[in-house]
């Protein structure tokens, strides 16, 4: 196994993952005991199917039973429409959702509660900045700036944002194994980017983005940071004033929640020159037959009842998250298990590994090919000995063309806290008996 502490370029050139430029001579990892396992008793899914190795986790988490049990609770003892009602059940449920803002908004360290929006996914919370906040800022010949790595999430709502405005969609590249220089930042975002649209964290690369630098050169020309942070929540501290965000989006579903809830904060004046995306019940303070005026933020960009089950069920999810685990141990956990898959993997010869092949450039995630097999193959393969791993072009379809990637898909295993050395182990094997299947 490559020591990748003291690993040495030529070293990693051989599996066929790309070498970083910037190669580190020595590298430390948590030395985290991934044996054990102090959590999968927590997760029904995990513990009722031990023979199940999942990692899948950046397309959707799994869920602790807090989480399960917060949403029946919520149904059995708190049921009614939260529309600040009047009587105790619609008050305690209306009064639950806001608990959750506030904690939504302390763990991405924003300022006010109120400037957090509840909708129903990451995708949602940045059509709606794309939709609405956009055509309020730009011009025509302004330009729109994201990364070649972004989610269809956070592109193709540009590419409508800018083709409406008659504005401009510029890409910022990285190099090969991800990392985005400051040469490329000060090429790309100028005098003319009103927006930077960037996520935090590759959800193919599993790099992370220097959202940081990004917001502080959008902003010296007056423009704005939007941050797509489904793939960053569930593993990192988030700060949005530290990143300088004046957007900021994530799904609860990766984070340990419910599908069907999403997070968009934003700064509060921002939010106040929008207007509302969808229209409707409870958005408003009042009508009259000709028109309406809208409620204050954030229930403004609410309409219609909300998933209130849900957003409670996010409370749980992220007091789990950020109170019961912890994003140090979190962080910890997770370095453990890349630094070991990747040390396996770069000893399998028909494995390339796509991006860094240094453990500790990514968060979780892990692209790769097998040579010559199709990932549908691949997954399919590894299924059959319960590893559940992702195939296909991961909503990514612009940075696997720009990687050249083959057939413009490849396989994709992410790791969360609730693995194991196990789970990699069983990873590993499944990739040894793909490629036996194929060649004997
Ligand atoms: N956005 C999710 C992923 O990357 C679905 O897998």
């Amino acid at each position: 196994m490559i020591d990748t502490e003291n690993v040495t370029c030529d070293t990693c050139a051989a599996p066929g993952g790309v070498v970083d430029a910037s190669d580190e001579a020595s590298r430390s990892w948590p030395r985290v005991d991934i044996e054990a396992n102090p959590y999968k008793a927590d997760f029904p899914l995990l513990a009722g199917n031990p023979g199940i190795a999942f990692l899948d986790s950046a397309a959707t988490a799994q869920r602790p039973a807090a989480v399960l049990e917060a949403q029946t609770r919520f149904y059995e003892t708190m049921n009614a429409n939260p529309l600040r009602g009047l009587y105790s059940l619609s008050v305690e449920a209306t009064e639950a959702i806001a608990r959750v803002r506030a904690q939504v908004a302390r763990v991405i360290g924003a300022p006010s509660a109120l400037d957090v929006v509840f909708t129903r996914n990451t995708s949602e919370s940045l059509n709606l900045v794309a939709k609405s906040f956009a055509p309020t800022v730009l011009e025509p010949g302004d330009e729109i700036a994201i990364t070649i790595m972004e989610h269809h999430s956070n592109l193709i709502p540009w590419q409508q944002a800018a083709a409406s405005a008659g504005a401009t969609l510029v890409y910022l590249y990285p190099t090969k194994t991800g990392e985005l220089t400051d040469d490329e930042i000060a090429s790309k975002v100028g005098e003319r980017t009103k927006i930077v649209a960037t996520t935090q964290v590759s959800n193919v690369l599993g790099v992370e983005v220097p959202v940081a630098k990004l917001g502080r050169a959008v902003h010296a020309h007056g423009g704005y940071l939007v941050v797509d942070g489904a793939q960053s929540v569930p593993h990192m501290p988030v700060d949005v004033e530290a990143i300088g965000a004046d957007f900021f989006a994530f799904s609860a579903h990766k984070a340990l929640g419910p599908m069907g809830i999403g997070v968009l904060w934003g700064r509060h004046e921002l939010l106040e020159q929008m207007p509302p995306m969808l229209t409707g019940g409870e958005m408003i303070d009042s009508v009259s037959e000709q028109g309406a005026v809208w409620a204050p933020v954030p229930e403004k960009f609410e309409a219609g009842t909300q998933d209130a089950a849900g957003i409670y069920a996010t409370g749980a999810a992220l007091d789990y998250l950020v109170n019961q685990v912890g994003y140090e141990a979190i962080q910890a956990r997770e370095q453990a298990l890349v630094h070991h898959l990747m040390g396996e993997i770069t000893q399998l010869p028909f494995v390339d590994v796509i991006g860094s092949i240094y453990w500790d450039r990514h968060h979780g995630v892990v692209s790769f090919n097998v040579r010559g097999i199709h990932p549908h193959d691949v997954a399919s393969i590894m299924d059959m000995d319960g590893v559940c791993i992702r195939a296909g072009h991961h909503c990514a379809q612009p940075l696997l063309t720009w990687l050249g990637v083959e057939n413009l898909a490849c396989c994709r295993a992410s790791v969360a806290f609730y693995n194991d050395k196990h789970d990699i182990d069983a990873f590993i094997a499944g990739l040894k008996r793909v490629w036996s299947t194929f060649n004997g």
